[in-house]
């Protein structure tokens, strides 16, 4: 089916599929263990699409704002990578799936020297968030930020200041994770401004528009696709797609490549962004969470679309 026609069937389409899918909701539940995010309505679900071709498409609760969460750790992952160079950030972390669920402190018993497996995870991304460059936290975070300004082609996505008290106030697990990677000597940082840092990525609010204006820039290589001008090296681009395949969707991304086959990163928000390669980008909300901590209604979603346009990479 060609873009233009399945545009089509998309506009005639989506909102009945949006409020047939929220019903996949009660399968899931929002995540309360920040507990701000508890307060996320279980029932919603919005969807925007971003072609290249400048044409958009949004339905249901696509409005809400919501925090990026897990979302952000490609975006640090890009950042780093710009700021450092591709071997000072695999010198810090691997670049393997682990299998276990995203917040896990269990390989970093198992290796030595304690690397983290891959970006996408908290103990991952916690390093990342370490070697963005920046004065203090508050400038590193004002970085990312701007960097997440550029991509979306808006001056909307701020920090959430509540979401970011909120989990800087209970954030146990990262802490235990940050301390580890401190006595691993994996983390060079200290570990407080560099936990600052995370939770302030994490909170970075933004519509399912604003995420997929992000998706379509790495859809379109890392340049922006309405001036052409290169926002990220592809390079880097496509060593973020590829981690988004292969540990995007946690331990679930083996089942997501079969099901749905594209890049996509999840947060623990109910956020997903995802991508066609050299097509379009994609936001998605929908707080209620399955099991492995993926939008459950979201990803139900993105599997029907996936073969109704036959959006899969395999
Ligand atoms: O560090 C945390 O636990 C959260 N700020 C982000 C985790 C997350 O989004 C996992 N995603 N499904």
């Amino acid at each position: 089916m060609s873009s233009v026609a399945a545009f089509q069937d998309l506009t005639d389409n989506l909102p009945d599929w949006v409020e047939a899918y929220r019903a996949y909701a009660a399968e899931g539940r929002v995540a309360t263990y920040i507990p701000e995010l508890a307060h996320a309505p279980q029932q919603a679900l919005g969807i925007t699409l971003h072609h290249k071709s400048g044409a958009v498409i949004s339905a249901g609760d696509a409005g809400m704002p919501f925090t990026l969460q897990s979302i952000s750790k490609v975006f640090t992952l890009l950042l780093a990578l710009m700021d450092r160079g591709e071997k000072a950030v695999f010198e810090k972390v691997g670049m393997e799936p682990t299998g276990d669920v995203f917040n896990s402190m269990l390989k970093l018993e198992l290796v030595q020297p304690g690397k983290p497996f891959n970006p996408l995870i908290n103990a991952g991304a916690i390093v990342i968030s370490s070697l963005i460059r920046g004065d203090s936290p508050e400038h590193k975070a004002e970085r990312i930020v701007r960097f997440i300004r550029e991509l979306a082609g808006d001056e909307g996505p701020s920090i959430n200041e509540h979401v970011y008290r909120s989990e800087a106030e209970t954030a146990n697990r990262n802490r235990s994770l940050a301390y580890f990677l401190k006595d691993n000597k994996v983390l060079d940082e200290e570990v407080e401004p560099t936990l600052d840092v995370y939770f302030r990525q994490c909170a970075i609010e933004v519509t399912c528009a604003q995420v997929a204006r992000m998706g379509l820039v790495l859809a379109n290589d890392g340049a922006d696709p309405f001036t052409g001008r290169e926002l990220i090296p592809k390079r880097y681009v496509r060593i973020a797609k590829s981690f988004m395949v292969t540990c995007g969707m946690y331990n679930a991304s083996g089942e997501f490549a079969i099901q749905v086959g594209i890049p996509a990163k999840s947060g623990v928000a109910g956020g997903i962004l995802a991508l066609v390669p050299g097509e379009l980008g994609i936001g998605i909300i929908g707080p209620a969470l399955n099991d492995k901590g993926n939008s459950t209604a979201g990803v139900h979603l993105l599997r029907l679309l996936s073969e109704r346009y036959d959006w899969s990479m395999f």
